[in-house]
């Protein structure tokens, strides 16, 4: 690891701050959560334990980067939702938004399946990276154009039980 980006106190603090906005921007209403596996499943299960109004949870999947630390820029859907969202208000739970493309793609789908409404919560955002406009409705922190690994996030399938989010040095991923 190259330095620390977050400590595990400072997630706790996004966290309980991204749950308030949701708690406060759906009173009386119940939400409809879903992860997209596997980076966001640290980060979700802390998330909606945050949020105090009536929550659905489910599980989503899209194809990742593969191995390596860059995006193919093609997305598919590796595992479906188990319910429909017609008519639920959907908030999809991320990770982290670098190019866009995952949550562009993933919005517009669940438009067409007749969410009510559909919102992005990201722990984090690279805007430096972005190549489509992607409103992040709820947006924990905005990160380095850097690689980060920790809670969830990883590097070839590694480091996603770390409690903390680390820079990764350049030298592990240059190699590919
Ligand atoms: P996008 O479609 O380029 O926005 O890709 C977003 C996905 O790429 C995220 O869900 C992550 O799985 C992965 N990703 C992007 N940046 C990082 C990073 O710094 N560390 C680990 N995974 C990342
Ligand atoms: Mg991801």
């Amino acid at each position: 690891m190259q330095e620390i980006f977050l400590e595990e106190i400072a997630i706790h603090d996004i966290v309980t701050r991204l749950g308030d906005e949701i708690t406060r921007d759906f009173q009386g209403e119940e939400v409809y959560a879903v992860c997209i596996l596997k980076g966001a499943a640290l980060f979700f299960s802390d998330l909606v334990r945050a949020i105090k109004l009536p929550v659905q949870l489910d599980f989503m999947q899209l194809s990742s980067y593969g191995s390596g630390s860059a995006s193919s820029g093609q997305v598919k859907i590796l595992l479906d939702l188990a319910s429909s969202v017609e008519g639920k208000n959907v908030i999809i739970v991320e990770d982290i938004v670098d190019t866009g493309l995952s949550m562009h793609y993933l919005m517009e789908n669940f438009r067409h399946r007749r969410a009510k409404s559909v919102r992005l919560c990201s722990l984090l955002s690279k805007p430096s990276r972005r190549k489509v406009d992607v409103r992040v409705d709820y947006c924990g922190i905005e990160a380095p154009d850097a690689f980060l690994v920790g809670y969830g996030l990883d590097y070839a399938q590694k480091y996603r039980n770390l409690p903390y989010i680390g820079v990764l040095k350049p030298e592990i991923y240059a190699k590919n």
